[in-house]
This record gives C-alpha cells, sequence and structure tokens, in this order.
C-alpha cells in the first residue's frame, strides 16, 4: 500500500513555475549523473509533471521525470494524457518523446529498479496533512534522494503568484525560500498563507517565521519610494534591508530580482523544532 492518504487534487497550469526555476538552479540536478526527478503528488492531471521536465530539460536534456500519485484513478488519467502528448493529440505541445512517466506511489516513492531520486518535488500534499505528520513524511521521501540530492516541499496559491517551500537533504531541511510575483504587491506577508504546513500555523508572535514576514514587509514598506524605478529594486532593496539587519539572507543576489528570497532553515525553524524527529 502506498503511504499516505489520497486528498483534494486541485493542480494548475503553470502553477508550479516559480519553484521548477529554483530546481533548475541546483547544482544537484545540474550536477546529476542520470538526473531522476519525481513529482510527488501531481494532482488530478499530469500537467505539472509534463511542465517541470520541460523546464528542467532546458538545463537538463536527458532529465527524466516521475509522477507519483497515491490515487489510482489519478495514475490512469495522467497515462491517458501521456498516451496523448506521445500521440501529438494533447493540445499541449510538451514533446511526444519527453522523458515522463506516471506511477502509483506515495511517500515510500517507489522508482524503477530501486533508483534514487536527484530531486523530489512535492508541492501542495502535506498542505492538506497534520503538522505532526510531516517529520516522518519528510524522513521516507529524504531517504530516498541520491547522494547530494534535493527534496523540495512547499505551498503555493492556485495560480503560481505566492509560493514558499522547504529544501531538504539527506540530513534534513536547509533552506527555506519564498517567491512572490512582485507586481502590485502589497505586503510580502501574504505568503503567511502559503506558507510550508511545518510553518503555517508558526506565524505567531515569538516565532522565527513570523519576525521575518514582519521585518520582510516593514523593508517593503520602508523602500516604497523605489517603486519608480519598478517592483524589483523594490525587492532587491528590501532583502538588502533585511540582510543588513542581520537576517542570513543568502544569495546570490540575481535570485531576488526574480522576487525570491531564501534564508537559513535555522533562520525560521519553529521553536522546540528537532531533527531527525
Ligand atoms: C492539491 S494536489 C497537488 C497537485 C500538484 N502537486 C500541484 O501542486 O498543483 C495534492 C495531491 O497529492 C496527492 N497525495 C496526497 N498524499 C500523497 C502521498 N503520500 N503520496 C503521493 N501523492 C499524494 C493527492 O492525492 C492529490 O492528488
Amino acid at each position: 500500500m502506498p503511504i499516505g492518504s489520497i486528498t483534494r487534487g486541485t493542480t494548475n497550469t503553470n502553477r508550479l513555475r516559480r519553484v521548477d526555476r529554483w530546481i533548475a538552479s541546483l547544482p544537484a540536478l545540474r550536477q546529476a549523473a542520470q538526473p531522476l526527478v519525481v513529482d510527488l503528488g501531481y494532482g488530478a492531471s499530469g500537467v505539472t509533471a509534463f511542465e517541470l521536465q520541460q523546464r528542467l530539460a532546458r538545463v537538463r536534456p536527458d532529465v527524466e521525470v516521475v509522477g507519483l500519485e497515491i490515487s489510482p484513478e489519478r495514475v490512469s488519467t495522467a497515462r491517458a494524457q501521456l498516451a496523448a502528448v506521445r500521440a501529438g493529440t494533447s493540445g499541449w505541445g510538451f514533446a511526444a518523446e519527453a522523458r515522463v512517466s506516471f506511477a502509483l506511489g506515495g511517500f515510500e516513492t517507489p522508482l524503477p529498479g530501486g533508483r534514487g531520486a536527484t530531486v523530489i518535488r512535492a508541492f501542495n500534499v502535506l498542505r492538506q496533512y497534520d503538522e505532526g505528520e510531516v517529520p516522518a513524511a519528510w524522513q521516507r521521501m529524504i531517504s530516498r534522494l541520491d547522494a547530494g540530492g534535493t527534496l523540495v516541499e512547499g505551498t503555493c496559491d492556485e495560480i503560481g503568484r505566492v509560493s514558499s517551500w522547504v529544501a531538504l537533504g539527506a540530513s534534513g531541511p536547509t533552506s527555506f525560500t519564498l517567491s512572490l510575483r512582485l507586481a502590485e504587491l502589497d505586503r510580502p506577508s501574504i505568503v503567511a498563507e502559503r506558507l510550508p504546513k511545518v510553518l503555517i500555523h508558526r506565524n505567531v508572535e515569538g516565532e522565527s517565521i513570523h519576525s521575518l514576514l514582519v521585518a520582510l514587509d516593514r523593508a517593503w514598506q520602508h523602500n516604497a519610494p523605489l517603486s519608480v524605478y519598478g517592483p524589483r529594486q523594490r525587492w532587491v532593496a528590501a532583502v538588502g534591508a533585511l540582510a543588513a539587519e542581520g537576517w542570513p539572507v543568502l544569495g546570490p543576489a540575481a535570485r531576488w530580482r526574480l522576487g525570491e528570497l531564501t534564508l537559513p532553515w535555522a533562520a525560521v525553524a519553529p521553536r522546540g523544532f528537532a531533527w531527525p524527529a
């Protein structure tokens, strides 16, 4: 039996573009001997798995994507979509020979021949579980990574303008990233509604994620006059201000221009968080 529970299958074309762009920059992917990427819990349609393969193939033309779903019905749907892609009748425009496949599976992350994964992207999956179930799910998935591999577990809104995720390696969580569409952004703390499960209930006084979002909103407001040069300039200045305050913001600064902010996991870990669980 696959490990986990069938949950709502909501998904959307282009919804995961922000996290996919970040995954495409990972050294683990770029340097892998044979990159194998898992889309765990792809939902009611396989479209985000095809998109993942298409985006990553720009940096690794040999990348292979395996979509795993705990719902047998959704595996059948995605396999029918794959047949249409192969036949050129899907209307989606994905390459007929795209290296994509779909299989039944849960957090145990079964892969052909017992291979390890270079990257596992689990998006909008743990959102529907309890916070207490997160560490065990993380542990199962990271045990299936190749040496140097990355689990990317996070959440986004329906149209992918607001997104955040935790990255994990074999020894646990390493970083936290938020990624926002900057045009018309009122307050960066909009991301509070789309935090990974491990953080979403921790946006309260006394928790680091709360302090971060307060500081980020303040820096964004303070740099409002830079809007005349565009929202990117404003964001870069706001992230620079956080760094100047002592937040251990990670670079390179070119990523900030994309509306991203990445910090080491330790900077946002919930109070009392212990790893291994
Ligand atoms: C909300 S959809 C997310 C779809 C897509 N990843 C996205 O972000 O648009 C969540 C999907 O995860 C699946 N799921 C839940 N737990 C799972 C598990 N342990 N292993 C594999 N799939 C799982 C559910 O069946 C559901 O189809």
